[in-house]
């Protein structure tokens, strides 16, 4: 019997686009604040990417980006494993023995695939279909805990938590802990600013419906300035904006930015207009995020250096994934390699 794992917080995002308000204060932002609570391990999952189509030069950049945006919110190289999946053969590696673990009836129960695939789904890639499997190795080959991923992957940490399970079953073993998703909180949840009802997104065709962290100080103001709002002022409580899914959404926005409860915030501008509103939410978005951009900036100026970092992590994640490999290899029956 394995003794109580110590708490160890696993995410992973793919670099297959920029990166939105909504992945900073969704993902990245939470990300920097486990730090130092917990062990955390943070990997930019470009096996992951790859299983759509990925123009390969693109890659290369929006992976450094990635890695640029992880630093610039915060998530610091030196008190957090950063690094680059394909980079640590151990995710492919026991991606392979999970997916002999896995069963084709839970796979093929799984909605990310049908709504990725969609009605063309023999043209799919045999890794969009595999994807989950993946996901699993590179959460148990560390034995994380904790999960913390939008409420879309939750389905795939209950398929981890179902193939561990099934593992340690099948073998008579007590190896892999179960892991637990950490689902990002409503007041997290950023919307588009063209559409409060639908996630700010970095597929929205529409540029304006999203803040992009590379954004400048001028686009950003424009942005908000140009995000649909009702006629209505600010109530003086959150629970006044119910079914005002724009102006929830700003405020919402500022509150995170901010730090502030949104009752406060709307306590604060009660009875306001969005004339006075828009170009606050605009002062605090501007001074939170231009730090963030001009890191990024910097970071993505020496891609060299960026690289190192990232050789870094990929060492120290190699050395907390390689043994659980070997042994989770041993358990299966494959005889050592010497
Ligand atoms: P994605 O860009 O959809 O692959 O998501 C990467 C990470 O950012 C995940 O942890 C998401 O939950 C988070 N995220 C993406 N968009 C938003 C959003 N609009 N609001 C909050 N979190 C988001
Ligand atoms: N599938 C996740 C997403 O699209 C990314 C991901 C890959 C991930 N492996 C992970 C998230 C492991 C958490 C843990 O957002």
């Amino acid at each position: 019997m394995t003794p109580q794992p110590q708490a160890r917080v696993f995410s992973g995002i793919q670099p297959s686009g920029g990166l939105t308000l909504g992945n900073y204060l969704g993902a990245l932002k939470r990300f920097a604040e486990q730090q130092g609570k917990v062990e955390t391990i943070y990997c930019l999952v470009d096996l992951h990417a790859v299983t759509v189509w990925q123009e390969p030069e693109a890659l290369r950049r929006q992976t450094r980006e990635l890695a640029a945006g992880f630093i610039a919110a915060g998530v610091d190289p030196a008190r957090s494993v950063l690094f680059v999946q394909s980079h640590v053969s151990a995710h492919a590696e026991l991606g392979w023995l999970l997916m002999c673990v896995a069963r084709l009836g839970w796979m093929n129960r799984m909605t990310q695939f049908k709504d990725k695939a969609g009605k063309n789904a023999e043209k799919a890639s045999l890794g969009l279909y595999a994807y989950p499997a993946l996901m699993a190795a590179d959460i148990l080959a560390y034995h994380a805990t904790q999960v913390p991923v939008g409420e879309d992957q939750k389905q795939h940490v209950e398929l981890t938590r179902d193939i561990a399970a099934k593992f340690n079953h099948d073998y008579g073993v007590d190896f892999f802990p179960l892991p637990q998703p950490v689902i990002e909180g409503a007041a997290t949840r950023v919307m588009s600013l063209r559409d409060g009802t639908k996630k700010m997104s970095k597929s929205d065709p529409s540029d304006a419906s999203r803040i992009n962290l590379t954004d400048d100080a001028d686009s950003i103001a424009q942005k908000i300035r140009k995000a649909r709002t009702d006629a209505a002022p600010l109530p003086g409580s959150a629970e006044g904006l119910k079914d005002r899914p724009e102006a929830r959404n700003l405020v919402n926005i500022y509150a995170a930015l901010s730090g502030e409860p949104p009752d406060a915030v709307c306590a604060r501008f009660e009875g306001q207009g969005f004339g006075v509103f828009k170009p606050a939410l605009a002062d605090v978005a501007v001074a939170q995020l231009e730090p963030i951009t001009r890191r990024m900036t910097e970071l993505m100026a020496d891609p060299a250096e960026l690289d190192r970092l990232l050789q870094a992590g990929a060492d120290q994640a190699d050395a907390i994934a390689r043994p659980i490999v070997d042994e989770t290899r041993r358990i299966m029956g494959m005889i050592p390699r010497r």
